[in-house]
């Protein structure tokens, strides 16, 4: 029997796996490494789409590089724009979002995810969400900020009326440290 709730990435791309067909078209909202661009681009499929945005644009090409060695790369476009400006790039319906928020590993942990541009995205991203479509959001309060973040995500699912939004949370209650958690949203 696999383990079901190893982590909140892991429970965030089983999730998003259930929602998501081949041809939709989906959005990686923090791109970093590039791995969940990549789950979404094998997702989606050769006829789906892939849209990207990280404010690093050492992210970009490490993530662009990662999804040519893969043949992956003409079905994602990868912006560098803050996510705070997803509806000036997103103009058609979307059935996934996902935020992995914080800093990137191993790289400048100055550059995180902030309350208020998060907090816009998110409203953002309810706007292009089709039918069905889901949000994930994984979030980490163990950095400077973090508990703020945490805080304007739930202002923002709070206002959600529930007959026409599911919105859940999963969190980690006997791990040590801060553990990141998954919060989804999805349109009824
Ligand atoms: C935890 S990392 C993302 C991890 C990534 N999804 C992966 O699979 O490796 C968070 C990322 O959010 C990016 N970021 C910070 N502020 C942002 C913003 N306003 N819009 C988009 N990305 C942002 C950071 O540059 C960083 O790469």
């Amino acid at each position: 029997m696999a383990r079901l709730f190893s982590n909140a990435v892991t429970l965030s791309h089983k999730f998003i796996a259930e929602v998501v067909c081949l041809g939709d078209t989906v959005i990686d909202a923090t791109v970093g490494n590039g791995s969940d661009t990549l789950f979404l681009a094998q997702l989606v499929g050769a006829t789906g789409r892939v849209i990207g945005f990280d404010t690093q644009p050492s992210a970009l090409e490490r993530t662009g590089d990662r999804l040519k060695e893969v043949g992956l790369r003409q079905r994602v476009s990868l912006i560098h724009s803050g996510h705070e400006n997803l509806t000036k790039h997103v103009k058609e319906p979307v059935k996934a979002c996902m935020f992995n928020l914080g800093y990137l590993p191993g790289g400048e942990h100055s550059i995180v995810t902030l309350p208020g541009t998060t907090k816009a995205a998110i409203e953002q991203a309810l706007t292009v969400l089709e039918r069905n479509g889901l949000i994930t959001v994984v979030i980490y309060t163990g950095h400077t900020g973090g508990t703020e973040e945490a805080a304007a995500v739930a202002e923002v699912v709070s206002k959600l009326p529930q007959h026409l939004w599911d919105v859940a949370e999963i969190t980690f209650p006997n791990r040590k440290n801060h553990p990141p958690y998954l919060l989804t949203i999805q349109r009824r």
